[in-house]
């Protein structure tokens, strides 16, 4: 078994253990490059530039100064890519495409070396067709491909978008494998993407071939396009993973067409769709609130989750849409996404989320930064083409006392109210007499709540699994039997089922116990 082979199988064990659910079917296996493990972040200058005369040398190297000088770098964007019109529109006498030198004097090779030099990534294009889409004819790579491949590998490329413009008729499949494997043989890793805008349902096809394909058109700047892009991309999460991801196209974030909001939505649903982060404005002329959504780290960690598994629709109502994703911790993301013209109340639940259950959940806003506490429910007023995102963590389990196994003459009572559940624990007044769950691991933090409405504290070793792991902890007076408090010990719990037992060790035996919380 190979390295990636075993990394893939680890990977998918993991995701099992994490959402708790089996598979409902089994994914192609991925391309085997052993890149792009995560979703690539990055730059490509189409939806800034296309062919303008600003698509220049100085350009790029621009842009791969303010990705180190401005932090980009930092927060994971690495690819630096140029996009069509970078060639001569005719080969040269060996057949080798030719670098246009109005816009690259230097040439691509001494371009690729300046952007390694900065500790990032260098990405090309062309297109698996006879030309690449621009009117001006510049020539594609279709029965060249070893040929360009191998130059592009010399030229130190580590990215290839290949896009599908003048391909001839001839079937994809064939012509996106043939750029597989030439890639292979050129000797140099370069991570690939299939640009064939989603026209035979490349996610069905493309995870052995491609590290990321085109599910849909061309995006462009404005509402209606990037949220169409979302709406296609977001029925395929089942086809994306870890090296081979759903691509809806590049980010419009900061070309000035859509408002804050709609970038927030536009980048919220990129990261919660595992989608490329490949940033299409002039990072040279975007304002500083486009930077704060580009480099929203809370967003991108969401994007970049090592589990790899892409955001589905929980609940899609009119235009008010629920996104949940599940995060290699445990955690989920959610997205309540209003793509209506009005604010509206979007709603869901931890239970919906298949976190699991638990007494309270936290609940982060990844873009205002708020953390509060939920007990399950999940609700925001969205303001029109807004999108809310939480990651949701779970608090607690707990174990109500009512489900716990008592010493000979304990009880469970409901008589002194304020208890959660349906009643407490009233074990016998001897030493020796015992309260004993049966939880789950891992947990860092027992919390037991209880009540004594004596003046003496109620003492009791505690013990994990026969072995005490505190002696004679003191469960003090709460002044009434209807006033609750709680009583924490840090205790190490390995994964797995573990017994939890509080044996007194006075004759007034234990407190009343109302449950216990197992907090990771
Ligand atoms: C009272 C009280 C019980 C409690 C007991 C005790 O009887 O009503 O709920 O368990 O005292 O001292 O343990």
């Amino acid at each position: 078994m190979s390295f990636l082979r075993r990394t893939a199988v680890a990977a998918a064990a993991f995701a099992l253990a994490a959402s708790g659910t089996v598979l409902s079917q089994t994914p192609a296996s991925a391309l085997e490059n052993g890149l792009l493990r995560t979703p690539p972040m990055g730059f490509n200058n189409w939806n800034s530039t296309q062919c303008k005369a600003d698509f220049t040398e100085t350009m790029i190297r621009g842009i791969a100064d303010i990705f180190v000088s401005k932090g980009l770098k930092d927060a994971g964007y690495t690819y630096v890519n140029i996009d069509d019109c970078w060639a001569l529109p005719d080969r040269d006498a060996k057949g080798d495409l030719v670098p246009d030198p109005a816009r690259f004097p230097h040439g691509i090779k001494a371009l690729a070396d300046y952007v390694h030099g900065k500790g990032l990534k260098f990405g090309i294009y062309t297109s698996a067709g006879t030309h690449t889409c621009n009117k001006a004819g510049f020539p594609g790579a279709l029965g060249h491909e070893q040929q360009d491949a191998n130059l592009f590998a010399s030229w130190g490329v580590d990215y290839l978008k290949y896009d599908n413009c003048n391909n001839q008729g001839v079937d994809a499949q064939q012509r996106y494998k043939a750029m597989r494997d030439a890639l292979a043989k050129s000797g140099r890793p370069i991570a690939y993407s299939i640009c064939e805008w989603g026209q035979n349902k490349p996610w069905t096809w493309a995870a052995p071939v491609g590290n990321l394909w085109r599910s849909t058109g061309d995006i462009s700047d404005k509402w209606s396009s990037m949220i169409a892009k979302a709406q296609t991309n977001r029925g395929l999460a089942q086809y994306a993973g870890p090296g081979h991801w759903n691509d809806p196209d590049m980010l419009e974030v900061g070309n000035g067409g859509m408002t804050a909001a709609e970038y927030r939505t536009h980048f919220s649903l990129w990261a919660m769709m595992a989608a490329p982060l490949l940033i299409g404005s002039d990072l040279r002329k975007v304002s500083d609130d486009s930077f704060s959504i580009l480099k929203n780290t809370d967003v991108i960690a969401l994007d970049q989750d090592p589990l790899g598994k892409q955001a589905t629709v929980l609940s899609s109502n009119g235009g008010l849409v629920v996104y949940s994703k599940v995060l290699a911790n445990g955690d989920r993301a959610v997205a309540l996404s209003n793509e209506t013209t009005a604010t509206a109340t979007i709603s869901t639940s931890a239970s919906a989320t298949g976190i699991g259950s638990a007494s309270s959940y936290t609940l982060k806003d990844l873009w205002t930064k708020a953390i509060r506490t939920t007990s399950g429910s999940i609700s925001a007023s969205v303001p029109s083409h807004a999108t809310v995102l939480y990651r949701l963590s779970s608090g607690a389990s707990r174990y109500e006392a009512e489900s716990a196994s008592l010493s000979a003459g304990g009880t469970i009572d409901s008589n002194h109210a304020g208890f959660s559940g349906t009643g407490f624990a009233n074990g016998a007044n001897a030493i020796g007499s015992y309260v004993e769950w049966q939880v789950s691991g891992p947990a860092s933090t027992l919390t037991f709540g209880y009540a004594n409405g004596t003046t003496t504290a109620r003492p009791v070793d505690i013990s994990v699994d026969g072995t005490v792991v505190a002696a004679g902890v003191p469960f003090p007076s709460t002044g009434a039997w209807t006033t609750w408090s709680t009583v924490s010990r840090t205790v190490a719990l390995a994964a797995g089922p573990h017994t939890i037992r509080l044996t007194a060790t006075t004759a007034d035996g234990p407190a009343n116990l109302d449950y216990l919380d197992v907090s990771p």
